[in-house]
């Protein structure tokens, strides 16, 4: 399924770092967070310190065992095209 997600450059990820237009990779994968962010147990700061970037080393530091599949399946837009150690 996965193969069929669209593309997302770093130069597309990078611009929705806002809160009210949120996207961030998770493991390759790229969430539009935005709905979710108010939901977070973590808090709308905590999670914002990953917006339009790689989520993945902070989210495995506080809780490599959430099951973020499940939780942000209708938030998935794509999936992550390049080089992540190149994002802010
Ligand atoms: C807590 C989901 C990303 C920081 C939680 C919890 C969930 C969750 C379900 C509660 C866990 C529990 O109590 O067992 C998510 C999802 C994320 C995400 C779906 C992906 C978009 C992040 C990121 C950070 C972060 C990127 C850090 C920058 C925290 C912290 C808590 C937390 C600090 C602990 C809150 C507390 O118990 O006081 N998150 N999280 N999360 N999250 Fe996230």
């Amino acid at each position: 399924a996965s193969v069929r997600l669209p593309k997302v450059t770093a130069e597309e990820l990078v611009k929705h770092n806002k809160q009210n237009d949120c996207w961030m990779v998770l493991f390759g994968q790229v969430y539009d967070i935005t709905q979710y962010l108010e939901y977070h147990p973590g808090g709308v700061p905590e999670l914002m310190r990953a917006a339009g970037t790689d989520a993945t080393g902070l989210f495995n530091q506080y809780h490599s065992w959430v099951n973020y599949n499940s939780m942000l399946k209708a938030c998935l837009v794509g999936r992550f095209e390049g080089d992540t150690t190149k994002l802010p």
